[in-house]
């Protein structure tokens, strides 16, 4: 807990007045929404957009305003976690199922901060099975093509029953072991029908903020 909130809370120095703020999701954004909760407490001004239902609650809970889509055209910072980082800084998303939200927020983002522990820094992605957005309908087909690009793809469950995503989708993890061409996958990925979305964030972080169990802070460059 304390290297997520170090790297959280060293990410929300980012944010100054007057800025549009995207709200991650996750146990890492946990701790920046908290952090821009007490900065806003104490007079800043911002406006804000949720990549999920949990973190728009808690920023209501907080005092953050929120602003509608509508009224913006873009995002200033977004402040959001991560389940694998490589050294290219492509990220796998999507372990607490927002990663659809997550990356419409992220691409009109401005500038993406990824806050992390050390424990998601990676030579290459793929030990985190990637999480798949897909529609219920013929899921069983859209997961017999996943499978076919070479993974061991497992519908999430919940409590017995298929997850079901802020967006009335399913999840399936994908597990690759070992991703050696993030981008190509993903083209591939998303080039399958029932596919809505999928956890490859390919070149989309601007900074990412390590955090450590000792509390420090690495910013690597
Ligand atoms: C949410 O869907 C995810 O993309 C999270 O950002 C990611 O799973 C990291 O979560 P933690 O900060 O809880 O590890």
């Amino acid at each position: 807990m304390e290297a997520k909130k170090a790297a959280a809370e060293l990410a929300i120095d980012a944010i100054q007045d007057g800025m549009i703020v995207g709200l991650g999701t996750g146990s890492t954004a946990y701790w920046a929404i908290q952090g821009i909760g007490a900065r806003v407490q104490n007079g800043l001004r911002i406006q804000a957009v949720a990549t999920s239902v949990v973190s728009e609650n808690l920023a209501k809970e907080l005092g953050i305003p929120l602003i509608p889509f509508a009224d913006i055209s873009e995002i200033d910072v977004t402040i959001d976690g991560a389940d694998e980082v490589d050294q290219a800084w492509h990220l796998i998303k999507g372990g607490g199922g927002a990663l659809l939200r997550e990356k419409i927020v992220a691409y009109s983002s401005k500038k993406l901060i990824i806050v992390v522990d050390e424990s998601k820094i990676v030579q290459r992605l793929g030990a985190f099975p990637l999480p798949v957005e897909v529609v219920k309908f013929g899921y069983e087909l859209t997961v017999n093509k996943l499978r076919a690009l070479g993974c061991e793809p497992k519908v999430r469950v919940s409590e017995g029953n298929p997850y079901v995503t802020d967006n009335g989708n399913y999840i399936v993890d994908c597990h690759f072991k070992s991703i050696s061409n993030p981008a190509e996958l993903h083209q591939a990925i998303n080039g399958i029908p029932g596919v809505v979305e999928n956890g490859l964030f390919i070149g989309m972080a601007s900074q990412v903020i390590v955090g450590y169990k000792n509390g420090s802070v690495v910013r690597p460059a």
